[in-house]
């Protein structure tokens, strides 16, 4: 993660890229500061590898200004070095990556990850100011990803160069970035650390696409310094921070991530002061080894979907429970 707060090394202004009738980034104002990772994150088709083309120049916007520090590498080869010296860069490059003694294979006789282990190397050696990386890690197995994941965040941290990474995975988003940008038609849907992003996502779309999340509909029935009460589909009361700004009679959308609930067999469940419950019937299970992943009914129609981590027993398909949340974990939204 980067420390402190430095210089934008590229700034979008106003971007607006239109191929023809297709507007593939609209509007968009955001600053990438020295020496962090960020990340473009968001379903396909919304934009991310037309943004990134603007960056290496490869695409001109239509519209607004992109100011960059030079030296931006997108898979450039390097420029008037002696060939001694470049042997050297690529020798150091390949045991920053871990890979010393492949330099003469073919890339058919590499696997997935050494191939994009030596992607970085080539990247590294060109010793770029910014690095683009579009989706590198989309062709590896699970497990491979994860050690890749690590790998880029450790190098990135290593080397300090400003680095912008396209994903349209969230875990990999959140697990690598200083800065994650959403993105959803072209346009911006949040920009914030990883922790901003998931734990205040700024709406619908953003609580959506990262993490599971239960959107609850009420209407604001009371307000005080520090909570919003929210009367929900089923007549619950529900606490919520006062962070929105939000009155009395406004319609909202409340958002609660499955892992915040917790489930307790209902005859044995001691409600706690200030603490949101509800009652319910466990509908639907999937063991998932460390966790389950349970739907439980309410009442009016209304079920919530709550991934537990299993510190009590399972709970039966029928049995009744007593579901808690703390209002901290009850994020707001105006009903779009
Ligand atoms: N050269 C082009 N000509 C016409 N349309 C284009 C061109 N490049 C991109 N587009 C369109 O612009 C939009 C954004 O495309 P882009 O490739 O930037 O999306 P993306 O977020 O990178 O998607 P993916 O996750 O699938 O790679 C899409 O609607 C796409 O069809
Ligand atoms: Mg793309």
């Amino acid at each position: 993660m980067a420390t402190g707060k430095k210089q934008p090394i590229v700034q979008f202004k106003g971007i607006l890229k239109r191929f023809g009738k297709v507007v593939a980034v609209e509007k968009m104002d955001f600053d990438i500061e020295e020496g962090s990772l960020v990340t473009l994150l968001g379903p396909s088709g919304c934009g991310k590898t037309t943004l990134l083309r603007m960056v290496a120049g490869l695409e001109e916007p239509t519209e607004g200004d992109i100011f960059i520090n030079d030296n931006v590498a997108f898979g450039l080869k390097y420029r008037d070095v002696p060939k001694e010296a470049i042997r050297e860069k690529v020798m150091g490059a390949l045991e920053m990556v871990r890979l010393p003694g492949v330099e003469n294979r073919m890339p058919s006789q590499l696997s997935g990850g050494q191939q994009q282990r030596i992607a970085m190397a080539r990247a590294i050696v060109i010793e770029p100011d910014v690095l683009l990386m579009d989706e590198p890690l989309s062709a590896l197995d699970e497990n491979l990803r994860e050690e890749m994941r690590r790998e880029v965040d450790n190098l990135q941290q290593m080397l300090g160069v400003t680095t912008i990474f396209v994903t349209h995975d969230q875990r990999e988003a959140l697990s690598m970035s200083d800065k994650i940008l959403v993105m959803k038609d072209g346009q911006k849907q949040q920009e914030g650390s990883p922790e901003a992003v998931y734990n205040e996502p700024a709406n619908h779309f953003v609580a959506d696409f990262l993490g599971h999340s239960n959107f609850i509909q009420g209407e604001v029935v009371d307000v005080d310094d520090h909570h919003v009460n929210v009367k929900i589909e089923t007549g619950d009361l529900l606490f919520a921070e006062n962070k929105g700004g939000f009155s009395k009679g406004d319609p909202v959308e409340m958002i609660v991530r499955a892992q915040r609930f917790d489930a307790f067999p209902k005859d044995e469940f001691k409600p706690v002061e200030g603490m949101n419950y509800f009652e319910g019937r466990i509908k639907d299970r999937s063991y998932m080894g460390g966790e389950v992943s349970y739907f439980i009914e309410l009442g009016a129609d209304r079920e919530i979907h709550i991934i537990s981590m299993m510190r009590t027993r399972l709970y039966n398909i029928g049995e009744a429970v007593s579901v808690q949340v703390s209002p901290h974990h009850c994020h707001l939204i105006p009903m779009e």
